[in-house]
């Protein structure tokens, strides 16, 4: 499965504290866990399989303890200490997951089978990303680059996380949302879009093996600029572009204009849970923009709110790609973006919650 050898987004990089977190990633129930913090830094974290080598109690149930060695994970049932990063110890360093002590025979020398299943895990964007399995070729690299979104990147831009959004949809239904801007004047009347206004140009699209760009994509919004603090009365002409790096994830960037003084993207990260159930995360990044971060999250949380209705309602929740003889939807010249999106997921190979 592709899927598989992509990087997923799976919680927020917050959530993941003191005590071993629980959570699933195409259908793979993992452990996720934090070294604790050293001399000031965040400690690394680690993604699991939430099964102990032993007698496959969870270890989600466990502790993390710190030894004089390192960080280590405790199984809930006999107590077998998994190591964590232990490399740094001089003499016989042990790799991430191996058991190194067994408290009912403590002069036991666990073999390397005796090992919890080990993840890729890796913080971007504020959220921790998993890769189940190592990549395939053809498929592109961990993420790609999305720099405002790097915290302290660059100091001017702020990062706002928000979210998590649980949603009966598949993730490609949901990108597709994102990507679509013709829905403003409806879904979102008075917010993004005017319905006597809905008309839209959907600019240019480029088709790249690694991902799509969308330059020069027009909708007219009823106030002068969008966002928390949008306060001006007419309306204007808003040109958008877009990026999609990865088949469940997609970047909205809108530039500063004459009349518009703040500049913000809007970066959409998708865990899919199911093939018609997912989680996202919208990590926004802005520029020149006086709201506080809890009016962007509840602008967000407004705007995400009018979206959901329509997006669980469609059916199927999985993304018709063109596979399908009758081909079971139809489209106009102002879904080029999705066409070129639906394109992308078949090039790729991609399965889950598509159809
Ligand atoms: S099941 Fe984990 S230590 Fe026995
Ligand atoms: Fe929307």
């Amino acid at each position: 499965m592709i899927e598989r050898q992509l990087w997923h987004p799976v919680v927020a990089s917050l959530q993941v504290r003191d005590a071993p977190l629980a959570c699933t990633l195409l259908g793979e129930p993992l452990v996720l866990w934090r070294e604790p913090r050293h001399e000031g830094e965040a400690g690394r974290v680690h993604a699991w399989a939430d099964r102990c080598p032993h007698r496959g109690a969870q270890l989600s149930l466990g502790r993390v303890l710190l030894h004089v060695r390192g960080a280590r994970l405790e199984c809930p049932y006999h107590g077998w200490q998994l190591a964590g990063d232990e490399a740094a110890a001089q003499d016989a360093p042990v790799s991430v997951g191996r058991c190194v002590h067994v408290p009912a025979d403590p002069a036991f020398v666990p073999p390397v089978g005796h090992s919890a299943t080990v993840f890729e895990a890796q913080e971007r964007y504020g959220l921790v990303w998993v890769r189940l399995s190592p990549p395939g070729p053809e498929l592109p690299g961990p993420l790609n680059e999305v720099p405002l979104f790097e915290q302290g990147s660059d100091r001017a831009w702020r990062q706002v996380l928000c979210g998590p959004y649980g949603l009966q949809t598949s993730a490609p239904r949901l990108v597709e949302n994102f990507l679509d801007l013709s829905h403003f004047g409806f879904v979102h009347e008075g917010w993004l879009g005017e319905r006597s206004h809905a008309q839209v140009q959907t600019g240019q699209v480029l088709e790249q093996a690694e991902g799509l760009i969308a330059s020069d994509c027009r909708a007219w919004q009823p106030r002068a600029y969008a966002g928390a603090s949008a306060c001006g009365t007419e309306g204007a002409w808003v040109a958008y572009r877009y990026a999609v790096p990865h088949p469940f994830a997609a970047v909205l960037r809108k530039d500063a204009a004459l009349g518009d003084p703040v500049s913000n993207a809007i970066a959409l990260f998708i865990r899919p849970d199911t093939d018609q159930s997912c989680t996202a995360w919208f990590a926004m990044a802005t520029l020149g923009d006086s709201a506080s971060d809890e009016a962007l999250r509840a602008f967000q949380d407004a705007v995400f709110a009018q979206d959901r209705p329509v997006v669980e309602s469609q059916m199927p929740k999985r993304l018709p790609i063109g596979r399908e003889r009758p081909a079971s939807e139809v489209h106009s010249p102002a879904d080029r973006m999705s066409g070129a999106y639906r394109r992308y997921l078949s090039r790729l190979g991609i399965s889950l919650g598509v159809t």
